[in-house]
């Protein structure tokens, strides 16, 4: 039952012409709706509905450690330089990969994303097919400078203050595209391109020396959770990739916060590294999707924050243990009364997983219950998964809600590392969505088959 990794990356390249594309994600699976596909079934669904149609050649892939050492890094001059020789290589090597129309996967400060260059069609093209991504889900644009961006894109003066607050780092902006410059491959053919200056110098340094702006969205399979360390990129795009940088596990952990800026007043789409708290005093008036409002419209689409593709699956299924709103943002005592909500909930869950036979493991965020859960094995990484019996139930301990940014940080190496384990059922305990937990809690919503509010 404890899969190897070389086991889950067959899987992940088995060659799959079967499936349909309603068996990866339609309108009709939300986010609570039925226990969501396996790798391999939404690599079945993804293929059928990716630009290509067809499942990418086989490439031998190579992992490449990284390192760059940065001098000066502000939103106009980025200095920087490998801190070896053999860093020297890699980069060299990717950046001629990126300009000759190929792909490479590299480290950003949110998750490892899968680039080529932006302004190539054919490039483009390669990354959807790499990552069995549907045609019509756009593609961010990542800079090293705010002259690449001049290139291909227009800057409102409103969005000035928040590029100079927030860039480099992991906040992306929808900015109007000049026109015929970035193909339509990359902005599915909408007036609006994302962009972002990643703040992680191997990501920086790679896009400077390849001298071109690069489209990169996370380096996963369609559908499951991103990648944080070089070894989950491979996991998923092993033979689907040239090169792989390996510059070592991601800080932030989710993905860049998409805020529409052109809109009056301005939307935060996506919750991501920046946090709402830390926009807020740039954009007093910003809304976030969802939680202030929602669209039917913008329900539908495949862009951001939209639910017509599935998100952040692991094959295990994930039930999320929700705590109810009136007990997030409020004082002591209704935080102590939320988690004892929480401990009871969990306990629920335990007993029923315990009737069954399969494996499980229940992630936990409250460290005031330190005490570990009974009969279960704590996590003690992949490779001593790898390497003992399976236990029937892991308890992995994520972090703590009063510090929702390590939470942030592991949240997806914890659901692809269970995964990896054998794991068929997780159960999460959610956090409050304040600071970084809106956007744990947008991944695990999305993750979820099963949403329980206590
Ligand atoms: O942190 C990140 O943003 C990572 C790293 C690699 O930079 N990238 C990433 O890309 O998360 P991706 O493709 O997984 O997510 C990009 C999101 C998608 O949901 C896409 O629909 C949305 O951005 N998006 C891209 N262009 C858009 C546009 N013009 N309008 C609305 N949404 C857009
Ligand atoms: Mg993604």
């Amino acid at each position: 039952m404890w899969r190897t990794a070389a086991a889950v990356r067959a899987l992940a390249r088995r060659p799959v012409w079967y499936g349909s594309r309603a068996a990866m994600a339609s309108p009709s699976t939300p986010s609570n709706g039925p226990t969501p596909p396996s790798p391999a079934a939404a690599v079945a669904g993804a293929v059928a509905g990716a630009a290509a149609g067809a499942a990418a050649a086989e490439v031998a892939t190579r992992v490449l450690p990284v390192r760059v050492t940065v001098t000066r890094s502000t939103l106009d001059a980025f200095d920087a330089a490998p801190a070896d020789a053999a860093s020297a290589a890699a980069l060299q090597e990717a950046a001629e990969t990126l300009r000759r129309g190929q792909t490479v996967a590299f480290p950003t400060e949110t998750v490892y994303g899968l680039g080529a260059d932006a302004l190539s069609a054919d490039a483009t093209r390669r990354i959807f097919e790499a990552k069995c991504r549907p045609s019509d889900n756009p593609l961010i644009v990542h800079v090293a400078s705010l002259a690449m961006v001049d290139g291909f894109a227009t800057v409102p003066d409103a969005a000035r203050p928040v590029l100079a607050r927030f860039w480099p780092g992991p906040l992306t902006l929808l900015l109007p595209k000049r026109l015929g410059v970035v193909p339509d491959t990359v902005t599915c053919g909408l007036p609006t391109v994302a962009v972002r200056m990643p703040a992680h110098p191997v990501a920086r340094y790679l896009i400077q020396l390849a001298d071109t702006p690069i489209a990169a969205p996370s380096a996963n399979l369609s559908g499951r959770p991103s990648p944080t360390t070089a070894r989950h990129v491979a996991e998923d795009l092993s033979g689907r990739v040239p090169i792989i940088l390996d510059g070592g596990a991601a800080q932030v952990g989710v993905e860049s916060t998409v805020v529409d800026l052109l809109q009056n007043p301005p939307v935060l789409l996506r919750p991501g590294g920046v946090t709402y708290e830390q926009l807020r005093p740039l954009l007093p008036t910003l809304r976030v999707y969802r939680k202030d409002f929602v669209s039917a419209a913008l329900e539908a689409q495949p862009t951001t924050p939209g639910m017509k593709y599935r998100h952040y699956s692991p094959e295990a299924r994930v039930i999320l243990l929700e705590p109810a709103a009136t007990a997030t943002n409020s004082k002591a005592p209704a935080l102590d009364e939320a988690a004892d909500r929480l401990r009871a909930a969990v306990l629920t869950e335990l007993a029923a997983l315990r009737a069954g036979t399969e494996p499980f493991a229940i992630v936990r965020t409250h460290a005031r219950h330190a005490a570990t859960l009974p009969d279960l094995v704590p996590w003690q990484g992949i490779e001593h998964a790898h390497s003992v019996a399976p236990p029937r139930g892991i308890d992995y301990v994520l972090g703590d809600v009063a510090d929702p940014a390590a939470v942030a940080q592991g949240l997806f190496a914890a659901l692809r590392d269970l995964d990896a384990a054998g794991v068929r059922a997780i159960v999460v305990e959610g956090i409050s969505d304040a600071h970084e937990g809106l956007a744990v809690m947008n991944r695990l919503r999305k993750a979820a088959s099963v949403v329980r509010t206590v």
